[in-house]
């Protein structure tokens, strides 16, 4: 592995071996030390979680960070191409993390700079290491990844978080149950992979009968920067609330995910019911992601 842009580059062994990393570094059997290596945070786009917790992660495994929040205290503001302000980063930092609002741009980073890329978002397309600590927290609330039926609730469409998931969960037998407004329908070239690789799903526009049925509920915010028609953002932003009334009937296994940052999708009495696990989710992308850095930099250390 020399950069992580899509989930569509990593097949089941990759994943479990990330994972597994990532749970031998978070249970402190093993500890990568990365001092002396500087990774570059470069966020284009807002960050809260993402952001704060690769920085989090690179400082404690002993490595340090510079950071971007925004373009306009940089040189692309005077005009300067993404391709040269990444050239003159690579020159300073071992790994660059990008966060853009321009599809692609993470791969095509990796073809302009010789240190490793980690794409952290890329417009609607991507966020891998969003799915792996996705997977992560799966694992640790299901004890498995494989066989399990897992709804993707809200906008399909425009959240990258889902696409990265549902390719990273098509390598383990999933049952899927795409529930979204017809408008924000995961894209067709999604649903054709899962054609072709034979993995079951179901496209509905209502949770009604199939929360006794999940495993997992992964809910999604509405992506309001992603809609040319603000009027539109309006017609759909309240298609899915889930209350804890929506989970009644669920298995007590049943846990709601969310990459967060949450609008009202998920009502905060949720919170205080044992399903609620989205805070956890976003604790759990600091191992994941020294995991990723770690293996990255080259650097997976023993104790
Ligand atoms: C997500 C993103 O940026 O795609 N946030 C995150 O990284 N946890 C989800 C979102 O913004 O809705």
């Amino acid at each position: 592995m020399n950069n992580l842009i899509s989930m569509r580059d990593l097949k089941r062994a990759e994943i479990e071996s990330i994972l597994d990393f990532a749970a031998r570094i978070e249970q402190g059997d093993v500890r990568p030390d990365l001092t002396g290596k500087l990774a570059a945070l470069l966020f284009a786009e807002p960050s809260t979680r993402t952001h704060f917790s690769f920085d989090t992660a690179m400082k404690r495994m002993g490595g340090q960070t510079l950071s971007m929040s925004g373009t306009s205290s940089t040189s692309l503001q005077k005009g300067e191409s993404l391709a040269d302000t990444l050239k003159t980063i690579s020159m300073y930092a071992d790994l660059i993390v990008l966060r853009s609002a321009v599809e692609g741009s993470a791969r095509f980073a990796s073809e302009v700079v010789d240190i490793p890329v980690i794409n952290a978002g890329d417009g609607a397309n991507q966020h891998p290491t969003q799915a792996l600590l996705d997977l992560y927290s799966i694992i640790k609330t299901q004890g498995r990844l494989d066989g399990l039926s897992i709804a993707l609730v809200g906008d399909l469409k425009f959240g990258r978080t889902a696409h990265s998931l549902v390719q990273a969960l098509s390598e383990f037998s999933p049952r899927f149950f795409f529930i979204s407004p017809q408008h924000l329908a995961l894209p067709s070239y999604l649903l054709e992979d899962l054609r072709e690789a034979g993995v079951p799903y179901q496209e509905l526009t209502s949770l009604d009968g199939i929360v006794p049925d999940l495993d997992i509920m992964y809910v999604t915010r509405v992506q309001r920067e992603r809609f040319v028609d603000p009027e539109e953002y309006e017609r759909v932003k309240n298609s899915y609330v889930i209350t804890p009334a929506v989970l009644e009937g669920a298995q007590p296994t049943l846990r709601v995910l969310h990459p967060l940052p949450r609008v009202n999708e998920v009502s905060t009495a949720v919170d205080r019911t044992t399903h609620a696990y989205y805070f956890q989710q976003a604790a759990n992308g600091v191992p994941v992601r020294q995991a990723i850095l770690a293996k990255l930099l080259g650097t997976e250390g023993t104790k």
